[in-house]
């Protein structure tokens, strides 16, 4: 084979490679990229307002509305009721607009994730990852766990079944 041949074969292997790559950071993680199929657990209830008192600004804020999605593993706990604690593998997804009139188009919502990582008899913040949008890597992240601490008693997450028996 001829040199150049060799260049060539070995450029296209490597800008193959980047391009990999670059399509895999930009890639929604497997455990949650078909979340649209899970159980809508917003599903017929109202979706706005700010029921727990602890939205703030965030999650589109009081005026905004949003819809909660459960992934199979968590789906019994959080159908169930106290003590929470969700298995590992559990994922919550939260779609949010910033209206009523986004919300009915149902177009590309901002995301908010969760997802359990580890296991502790007690709820522990440490046992959750946190992912700003589909495609971010989900950290332990001091601001979504800080106020999240507010649902301590049900495990990191606001909204459950008992919780829609309250509004
Ligand atoms: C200032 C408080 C606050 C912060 C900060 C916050 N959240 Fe939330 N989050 C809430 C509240 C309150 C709910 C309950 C539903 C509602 O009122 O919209 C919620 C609900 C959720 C849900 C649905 C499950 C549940 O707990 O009901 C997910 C998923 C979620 N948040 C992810 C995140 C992520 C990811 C971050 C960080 C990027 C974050 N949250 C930051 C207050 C907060």
């Amino acid at each position: 084979m001829k040199l150049q041949n060799i260049k060539l074969i070995g450029t296209i292997v490597v800008l193959s490679a980047v391009i990999t790559g670059c399509a895999a950071t930009g890639t929604a993680d497997e455990r949650w990229v078909e979340y649209r199929s899970w159980t809508k657990i917003t599903e017929g209830r109202v979706s706005t307002g700010d029921p727990t008192g602890f939205v703030g600004t965030v999650h589109a804020g009081p005026t905004g509305y949003r819809d909660i999605f459960v992934n199979k593993i968590g789906i019994a706990t959080n159908q169930g009721s106290a003590p929470y604690n969700y298995p590992v593998g559990s994922v919550l997804v939260k779609e949010q607009y910033k209206d009523k009139a986004a919300w009915e188009a149902q177009g590309s919502p901002d995301l908010t994730i969760m997802v359990k990582v580890s296991a502790s008899a007690a709820p522990d913040a440490k046992n959750w990852r946190y992912a700003p949008g589909l495609t971010a890597k989900p950290e332990e992240n001091a601001f979504c766990s800080g106020c999240h601490t507010a649902a301590l008693s049900s495990d990191f997450v606001f909204t459950n079944e008992d919780f829609f028996k309250t509004q």
